[in-house]
């Protein structure tokens, strides 16, 4: 009897252990806004694949520049047209999909010249997209969930300052989610010093255009190996992996049997990690990647 009465609540807390463990899945990050035929981001986030819609991107500002958001053919900011996106973001977030503004990219316009710079930028991030307030909202009245750096041009200056100050808007009940997606060679060219910080949460590692650290057909060991070493690394916090939706968007593009069978369980064992980020909305609709991978990240 005695043995029996005691067995029952190991056995039922074993089972609760067991379904956390069942129930701890990864997170689907992607990146809309550089294909006006990707679908709208209401279509996006209704397809029910995403947890984090990462809008991109503001490719210009800081030093002097107007601040400009490129969007593909999606709207015009110019003329206001990109206001539409209020009821899509907020559509979005009702189904529990955060969405964040991303900042950088490829091709664009970008640097911040001073810890002044910095400031103001912060300012006008917090004012136009986060929480404060702003007569000139490029996406009107909704208020995004945060900033996403992928710093890829231009100087290493100040990123940090611009992470500082932005955290510091942050106040219970709305914290501001900061991300950054540097690239998988260590150190990042750009973001160094910010990922110092410790102040950007989910690093979103860019294991794609990088042949010295991303995937290479038939070999996982040097994906493998710089994933251990993200993860190693004391000032990040959660950590996904960043790759191409489709051979076409990037090279370093994992068979979907490779990333579930190969990659993930070996990932997956690192208490860091976040889930995946996909390159990019129009991709990832033309290659159903992650509709195929889902379920196992
Ligand atoms: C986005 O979807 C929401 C919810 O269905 C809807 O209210 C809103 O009008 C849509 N926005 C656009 C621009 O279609
Ligand atoms: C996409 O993948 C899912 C999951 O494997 C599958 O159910 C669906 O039919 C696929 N869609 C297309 C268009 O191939």
């Amino acid at each position: 009897m005695a043995t029996k009465t005691k067995a029952l609540p190991i056995f039922l807390s074993l089972l609760v252990v067991l379904a956390l463990v069942e129930v701890s899945h990864g997170k689907l990050v992607i990146y809309w806004g550089q294909d006006s035929s990707e679908t709208s981001l209401n279509a996006t986030c209704n397809s029910g694949l995403y947890d984090l819609v990462n809008i991109a991107f503001l490719n210009k500002f800081g030093s002097g520049r107007t601040p400009q958001l490129n969007l593909a053919g999606h709207c015009n900011p110019a003329n206001g047209g990109c206001k539409s996106l209020s009821s899509e973001i907020i559509n979005c977030q009702k189904k529990k999909i955060k969405v964040l503004l991303s900042i950088g990219g490829g091709i664009g316009q970008y640097s911040l010249a001073s810890t002044a710079d910095a400031k103001k930028f912060a300012d006008y991030l917090y004012n136009n997209f986060l929480g404060g307030k702003s007569t000139s909202r490029p996406f009107g009245t909704a208020v995004l969930d945060g900033i996403d750096f992928k710093v890829e041009l231009g100087s290493a200056q100040h990123w940090d300052d611009l992470v500082r100050f932005l955290a510091a808007y942050s106040k219970p009940g709305r914290r501001i989610f900061l991300s950054a997606a540097p690239k998988c060679s260590i150190p990042d060219k750009f973001l160094g010093a910010a990922l110092r910080t410790g102040l950007l949460g989910h690093l979103w590692v860019q294991f794609y255009n990088n042949p010295q650290c991303q995937y290479r057909p038939g070999d996982t060991s040097k994906i493998i190996a710089t994933w251990k070493q993200w993860a190693s690394m004391k000032w990040t916090t959660k950590l996904l992996l960043g790759m191409p939706a489709s051979k076409a968007a990037g090279s370093g593009f994992i068979p979907a049997g490779v990333l579930i069978n190969q990659i993930m369980p070996e990932i997956k064992k690192t208490p860091k990690f976040g889930g995946v980020m996909l390159w990019n909305r129009f991709y990832d609709r033309a290659s159903n990647y992650t509709a195929v991978i889902r379920s196992s990240v």
